[in-house]
């Protein structure tokens, strides 16, 4: 898949018309990409590109920020702080425009994504969305399989049963295991309440993933841009989910779109 955005949100961002419009105006061959007329609605277009609408050259719009943070324990998840504790701006480059998606604990390291759009934002933290985030937990002491099996189906926290998560245990001691668990919620302080709970409380805890975006080798503290495949997958969670009707679940599988794109 090539990389960049949708053209009618192209357009949409240079200030020319509406996405509805920009429809309208690709479907009647308005718009050129590079010379050339387009009239596929979801053509994709890089800032890069020349666009041309009805003959007249588009000043391309500011480029979002797309920035992955490794997030050091003992930094809080905001740009500033009252208390004047290390916050993630100080991590990032100067003048950088944007703010994190979603929030980590002060304590609790990883995966950290900037951005100044705010409708992808959105997206990526709705609960409809269901973005799985996998966390890599260091906790208290031996999981037995019937604690793996509830964490897997769902804990109780606050009278509300986690959705299930994926658990595997990378390794595991009578003082201390790691145990990697993917999640598609987002309640506060979620991971370590579910093994505490358990009576297991989390020792260290790190982000790997949050949706398609990995911390790899990313040093702590350190930022990177998103790279061009990261960026098209993240396009794809600008779509609403396919969702099939309560009705007919199970039984006729008719997917359903809801939402605008
Ligand atoms: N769950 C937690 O307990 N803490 C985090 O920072 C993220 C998920």
């Amino acid at each position: 898949m090539k990389a960049g955005i949708r053209l009618n949100r192209y357009l949409a961002q240079c200030g020319i018309a509406s996405r509805r419009h920009a429809d309208e105006l690709i479907v009647k061959g308005a718009v050129k990409i590079n010379g050339r007329a387009v009239r596929e609605l979801g053509t994709l277009v890089n800032y890069a590109d020349d666009v041309e609408v009805e003959g007249r050259v588009i000043r391309p719009p500011r480029r979002p920020t797309y920035l992955l943070v490794n997030k050091p324990a003992g930094v809080v998840t905001t740009m500033r702080d009252p208390e004047s504790r290390r916050t993630v701006a100080e991590l990032l480059p100067h003048g950088t425009r944007g703010v994190p998606v979603g929030r980590l604990d002060y304590d609790t390291s990883g995966v950290l994504l900037i951005t100044d759009d705010g409708e992808l934002a959105n997206r990526l933290l709705h609960p409809r969305f269901g973005v799985e985030k996998t966390y890599r937990a260091a906790v208290a002491g031996r999981l037995s399989q019937a604690e793996v099996a509830k964490l897997h189906r769902g804990i109780p926290l606050d009278g509300v049963r986690t959705a299930p998560a994926k658990v595997r245990v990378v390794s595991s001691a009578r003082e201390r295991s790691i145990v990697e668990i993917t999640i598609h919620e987002g309640r506060n302080r979620q991971v370590r309440r579910m093994f505490e709970a358990l009576g297991h409380p989390v020792l260290a805890l790190t982000r790997t993933r949050f949706g398609p975006l990995r911390l790899g080798a990313l040093a702590g503290g350190a930022v990177r841009s998103l790279t061009p495949r990261e960026l098209a997958a993240l396009e794809r969670h600008r779509r609403p989910p396919v969702e099939f009707p309560r009705s007919k679940r199970n039984t006729t599988r008719t997917p359903v779109t809801r939402g605008t794109s």
